[in-house]
């Protein structure tokens, strides 16, 4: 709010050459705080005006006022503004009060739509860390683009397609075993998937029978659809449960499977431009001017690929939607894909090409090496969840043994602990497995978070706190930087999601609990002659933690 104040006065005293949008812009947030909260450097107005910054400094300095600038100074070219801590204080809390769970939303994104691909993990194979990042990371974005203003179509592209399926379905007419599958899908058919791989390399006959099963599947052959879609919904249902306890739901969930009738269409569109081109009995848009590798779009047995089929999801997914962004949150061993796919689709002259964005990540490491679903090295998310949950409950019965709902509490705390551990870092650098860290209460994680949310409301109760009487008047120099912090929000969400960043909304939320664990200990909240006006304080923290948690996807409990 102070940002638009200024930058509005400052448009009225420098008239039209500057416009106030390009004012905006360039207020700055000072690092320190003997800066003040707002800064404008005058060195950008210098060569129209012909002045030295300080001259202009000093000049501006004079005329600008405002009930919310306590005072205005010109230094070394800047025009630094203190905020009148009283009058933003009362602004900022009457805002938040208002708005309650609004407070941070924006409209900027009105009538835009943002599709979403995220999770996208592979049937008749464990679902992976980097599933589990895709989902968390992407989930969370979904969520900043509402809270922008966007309206957001979450798709879950199920690998449910690909020559692997032929291997599998070979392997299960071998040594497949119709109850174990039944009663544990994923882990008996990646075994004899498995098994397939390593028995192939002494019979060799095996790949010419994986590669006729992979034919059968694409001629529709009666028994291989059968046996594909069982699998398929087998699978879908034990991803479920991790969907479950992340809380993460989808707003279409379609595999890559659906496409493989609507491919010839896009190979047709290919050849009408013609930028198809044989090589080596294969079909592929030559990318030789971008730099890249060509794109495969056709083996040289006909068959169809990826490439092709996200190439066809992408244009059908423009003619449903006429989305304005494409969001592909997938990780960065997929760059030169996404990469292929906006240049051939800019190549086909979809003026939408450009509104397609890889979401790239790092990877999931454990000691430093890459966490991966082979055999040996395979961590089950569902077990992780399940782990961090458990070591959630014994903390919370050490902590707080006569607590009632222990289940649901660990369930928020446990599941939390895991979504904030991955959202806390920046998505495209590696991050490092550690439940231990995860979970304790006194780190950068989730449960540090929930504990201060679960404190302040813990005060609200035994201050008998009641919202009707809510009084936003404080004076005290004890409670500005959580006032601070608070009015920020907004900001931060904005940012976040201009920058497809959570982290910068999992950091902030870090520095706001720090700052009221701060006000918490320091100061009289109970009991002072400004009770009401403090614990309105607290209740506007609640709001926004609770706010910015959801925003990660992560719940409050009310107790732990
Ligand atoms: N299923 C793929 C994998 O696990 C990820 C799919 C990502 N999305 C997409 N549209 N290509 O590698």
């Amino acid at each position: 709010m102070e940002k638009h104040v200024l930058a509005l006065q400052l448009s009225h005293i420098l008239g039209e050459k500057f416009p106030r949008e390009w004012i905006y812009d360039h207020i700055e947030t000072p690092k320190l705080e003997k800066m003040g909260d707002l800064a404008f450097p005058c060195f950008k107005l210098s060569p129209s005006l012909r002045k030295p910054p300080q001259e202009l400094a000093n000049e501006l300095a004079l005329q600008l006022k405002h009930d919310l600038f306590e005072s205005v100074q010109p230094v070394s070219g800047y025009i630094n503004i203190f905020l009148n801590k009283k009058f933003t204080t009362e602004h900022t809390l009457k805002q938040i009060l208002t708005e309650r769970e609004n407070f941070g939303k924006h409209q900027f994104g009105k009538g835009k739509t943002v599709v979403l691909d995220l999770s996208a993990p592979n049937i008749a194979k464990p679902f992976s860390m980097g599933h589990l990042r895709s989902t968390v990371i992407g989930n969370a974005i979904a969520n900043l683009a509402e809270h922008c203003g966007y309206e957001t179509i979450k798709i879950n592209y199920i690998g449910d397609y690909g020559t692997q399926f032929g291997k599998l379905l070979a392997a299960y007419k071998k040594w497949g075993d119709e109850q174990r599958i039944q009663s544990n899908p994923i882990a008996e058919l990646t075994k004899i998937y498995v098994r397939f791989h390593e028995e192939s390399k002494n019979h060799p006959q095996l790949i010419e029978e994986g590669r006729l099963w992979f034919k059968k599947l694409e001629h529709q052959d009666e028994e291989a659809l059968r046996l594909w879609k069982w699998f398929k919904d087998a699978s879908l249902e034990e991803f479920d449960k991790i969907y479950h306890l992340l809380g993460v739901t989808f707003d279409l969930t379609r595999g890559e499977a659906y496409y493989n009738d609507k491919m010839e269409a896009t190979v047709d569109l290919l050849k009408k431009r013609h930028l198809l081109k044989a090589s080596d009995g294969a079909q592929v848009v030559r990318l030789d001017e971008q730099g890249l590798p060509p794109c495969l779009i056709k083996k040289s047995d006909g068959t169809t690929i990826y490439a092709t089929r996200d190439l066809t999801a992408a244009i059908d997914r423009y003619q449903s939607y006429s989305f304005d962004e494409a969001l592909y949150v997938v990780g960065h061993e997929q760059s030169l894909h996404f990469q292929q796919i906006k240049h051939v689709l800019n190549k086909l002259e979809l003026p939408w090409a450009d509104s397609i964005k890889h979401i790239s990540f790092g990877m999931m490491l454990q000691n430093g090496s890459k966490m991966s679903t082979r055999r040996g090295k395979t961590i089950l998310l569902e077990q992780v969840l399940e782990e961090a949950i458990h070591k959630a409950k014994v903390n919370i019965e050490e902590k707080n043994p006569k607590l009632t709902n222990k289940n649901d509490a660990a369930r928020q705390v446990g599941v939390g602990a895991v979504i904030f551990h991955d959202l806390k870092h920046d998505r495209r650098n590696d991050v490092e497995f550690s439940l231990n860290d995860m979970l304790t209460f006194e780190g950068n994680t989730a449960p540090y978070l929930q504990y201060a949310y679960v404190r302040a409301r813990s005060l609200l109760q035994k201050g008998d706190f009641d919202e009707q009487h809510a009084d936003p008047h404080l004076e005290e120099e004890i409670t500005w930087p959580l006032v601070k912090q608070l009015k920020a929000f907004p900001h931060v969400v904005e940012q976040s999601y201009m920058n497809y960043d959570p982290s910068k909304t999992a950091k902030y939320l870090l520095e706001l609990a720090r700052t009221f664990n701060q006000f918490y200990t320091h100061s009289k909240i109970i009991g002072g002659s400004d009770q009401q006006a403090k614990l309105t304080l607290v209740f506007s923290f609640t709001i926004v933690i609770k706010e910015g948690l959801q925003l990660l996807g992560i719940e409050a409990p009310e107790e732990m």
